[in-house]
């Protein structure tokens, strides 16, 4: 079978670890040249290695996504590296557990900048190099914070709720250039950011073992189901398809209410 992204190049934010972290893997097998940008210096220069010697291609650029300087000359290295820029993965967020009355405004600031400011960079700066192309492609992460709150995150879940809403406004603003930009909505999804959220509590496993039963498919998502939507959306296999969002959640949104080990009692 012919590969998917052969002759394009990728640019993904978050790409040291989880969801970012397999789409990298999951790009570079499918053919693309990935620039893998994240603040994790080691874990960005791992997933880098893995990928060349297996055949891929990939560089690691450090890069803090909430800054401009860091994201321009993160995007123009690849330019320079690789010749050309296709597909844009804002993949990067951090999250805060935190209620409104404990949360300083550096901490609500921060979060507005790493989760949503982050990709008005990445269009900024890497329009020029997408509109170069016939197609292109920008893929956001949302979550199913942007259609629901969570408790104890409103940060995280304003920040979502933006990320689905710019995602339609870029699609609108560059669909004449044949730019398509789609939103990924996760549920739980099995990465270090979902195990860091449940590690802080006391009873964290209870904690999170609850909440996979509230999941109809009864288990977390894997970041690899998530980064083959973000291959879907990255070529023509989603032709037609912009301004929108799929969520990858198991079922989680589908249901009012739901508890695995009660169904016939809902
Ligand atoms: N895991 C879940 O359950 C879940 C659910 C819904 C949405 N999401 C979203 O999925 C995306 C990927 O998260 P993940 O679960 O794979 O988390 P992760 O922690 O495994 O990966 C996030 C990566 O982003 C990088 N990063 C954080 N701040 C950065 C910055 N300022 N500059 C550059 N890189 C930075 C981290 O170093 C890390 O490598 C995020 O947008 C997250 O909000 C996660």
């Amino acid at each position: 079978m012919s590969k998917k992204l052969m002759g394009q190049v990728a640019w993904i934010t978050g790409g040291a670890s989880g969801m970012g972290r397999a789409t990298a893997q999951l790009f570079a097998g499918e053919g693309a040249s990935v620039a893998i940008v994240d603040i994790n210096e080691a874990l960005g220069n791992e997933v880098a290695e893995e990928i060349n010697a297996s055949g891929g291609e990939a560089i690691f650029h450090r890069c803090n996504v909430s800054d401009e300087t860091d994201v321009q000359s993160a995007i123009a290295a690849t330019v320079d590296r690789f010749g050309g820029l296709q597909i844009i993965f804002n993949c990067a967020a951090k999250g805060i557990a935190k209620r409104l009355e404990n949360m300083t405004e550096s901490e609500w600031d921060e979060l507005m900048a790493v989760n949503v400011k982050s990709i008005f960079f990445s269009l900024k700066h890497g329009i020029q190099h997408l509109e170069k192309n016939q197609h292109s492609y920008v893929v956001n992460i949302g979550s199913i914070s942007s259609f629901v709150a969570q408790v104890d995150t409103p940060a995280y879940t304003t920040t979502k709720g933006a990320v689905l809403l710019l995602s339609q406004s870029i699609a609108l603003d560059y669909a004449h250039l044949g730019l398509r930009c789609n939103c990924l909505c996760p549920g739980l999804t099995d990465t270090p950011m979902m195990v860091k959220y449940y590690d802080r509590i006391a009873d964290g496993d209870k904690f999170l073992a609850k909440r996979i039963q509230r999941v109809p498919l009864n288990r977390l998502v894997a970041p690899e189901e998530v980064a083959r939507s973000a291959l879907f959306f990255s070529c023509e296999d989603s032709a037609g398809i912009t301004g929108t969002s799929l969520t990858i959640d198991g079922g989680y949104l589908a249901a009012a209410e739901w508890d695995c080990n009660n169904v016939t009692q809902l």
